[in-house]
């Protein structure tokens, strides 16, 4: 039998007995229920228990659990930005061993180049030995040709040698500027000899080595058997330092890897050429030319050139000086850049010069370049001459710091 049955049957009961007690006469009988029931009779028996109440609210989350395996490498990131392309240097060098040339007009040497570009400058430079002999207040010029015809954009790339009297020097020349206006492709590079502007032909000789002599003295009578050679020459100087190497293949493409920074851009060169034609100074002391260039970096050097010519004249034993300055003083990172002209006999000769440094601790922005002359150390003021019957220039370049 189940709870509810049971309780059921209890209930059934209980109602059974109140009939039996109240009976016929409903009024006396509630009395007498009272009497009876005011006497307490032993306590009843426990009731049922209670329903169950509601179920509880849900309890809180438990903890998270250990975290999971590592998961696999993610495929590789795209590759990182091209740096700017570094500076392509295109150069080349041609030489001859004792040209040994007599030519007084015409062309003396030629060097093939092949340019990549119709937009570029092409810098040359002539280094070797030029004289002129046989004459008196004689004059001639050494000029480069690009197929045969001489820079026009921006000027002649030239050198001029006057001598008032008959002497017979072969003297060391560098011969040097930048052309544009050249088109690609095969490019002649010539170096030619020929007159002055205002004189004739003279005895030219150029890359002289040996065999002095044998046309100064053809018109003398038949010519003697050629002497013995003569002793070497002490060593000369050191040349200027050599330019930086072209650059080495390009390696093999490696893995693309994750997305890199942008490099630094190369290298950028940074240069400039002032020219003047036949400036014709005859400033003896103070500033002859000024070449205005802007220097982009604080901690670079500036390279300088001077290429024209000069001169002492009206002295014996006496010397002039040429230097640059760099707002109007003197280099003095690492040192002066300078040439000194020193006579023991009163001559009137033009000469080519070429004047050239790396000089240091210039600050950023515009740098007046200027080329002065002045006294040498010990030697009082004399008749100087800059920049004759042709052209000058002055060639700047900013470098990066040198190698240790
Ligand atoms: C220079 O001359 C050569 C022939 O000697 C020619 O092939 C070349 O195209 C010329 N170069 C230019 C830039 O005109």
């Amino acid at each position: 039998m189940d709870r509810k049955n049971l309780q059921q049957m209890f209930a059934l009961t209980y109602l059974l007995f109140f009939q039996v007690v109240i009976g016929a006469d409903n009024g006396h009988k509630i009395e007498l229920l009272k009497k009876f029931c005011s006497t307490q009779g032993p306590a009843g028996r426990d009731g049922l228990p209670g329903r169950d109440g509601a179920p509880g609210r849900d309890g809180l989350p438990g903890r998270d659990g250990a975290p999971g395996p590592k998961g696999e490498v993610g495929p590789p990131g795209p590759s990182g930005v091209k740096g700017d392309a570094g500076t392509q240097r295109r150069w080349k060098q041609c030489f001859w061993n004792h040209i040994n040339s007599d030519t007084d007009n015409g062309r003396v040497l030629e060097c093939p180049f092949t340019k990549a570009s119709p937009n570029t400058y092409l810098r040359v430079v002539y280094m070797g030995n030029i004289r002129v002999t046989g004459c008196t207040n004689c004059c001639m010029r050494w000029f480069f040709t690009f197929n045969d015809s001489e820079c026009r954009a921006p000027a002649a790339i030239d050198a001029v040698l006057y001598q008032n009297i008959n002497v017979n020097f072969h003297r060391s020349a560098n011969i040097e500027g930048y052309c544009a206006g050249v088109g690609k492709g095969l490019v002649r590079v010539g170096l030619h000899v020929g007159q002055c502007r205002g004189f004739g032909i003279f005895n030219a000789y150029t890359g002289w080595n040996s065999e002095l002599l044998k046309k100064f003295c053809s018109t003398q009578g038949p010519a003697g058997r050629d002497g013995l050679p003569g002793r070497d020459g002490a060593p000369g100087r050191d040349g200027l330092p050599g330019r930086d190497g072209a650059p080495g293949p390009k390696g093999e493409v490696g893995p693309p890897g994750p997305p890199g920074v942008k490099g630094d851009a190369g290298t950028q060169r940074r240069w400039k050429q002032c020219f003047w034609n036949h400036i014709n100074s005859e400033t003896d002391n103070g500033r002859v030319l000024e070449c205005p260039f802007t220097k982009a970096s604080p901690n670079t050097y500036l390279r300088v050139v001077y290429m024209g010519n000069i001169r002492v004249t009206g002295c014996t034993n006496c010397c002039m000086r040429w230097f640059f300055t760099f707002n109007d003083i003197e280099c003095r990172a690492p040192a002066a850049i300078d040439a000194v002209l020193y006579q023991n006999i009163n001559v009137n000769f033009h000469r080519s010069a070429n004047i050239e440094g790396y000089c240091a601790g210039v600050g950023k922005g515009l740098v007046r370049v200027g080329l002065h002359v002045g006294q040498c150390r010990g030697f009082g003021i004399f008749n100087a001459y800059t920049g004759w019957n042709s052209v000058s220039r002055i060639i700047i370049e900013e470098f990066e710091p040198p190698v240790a």
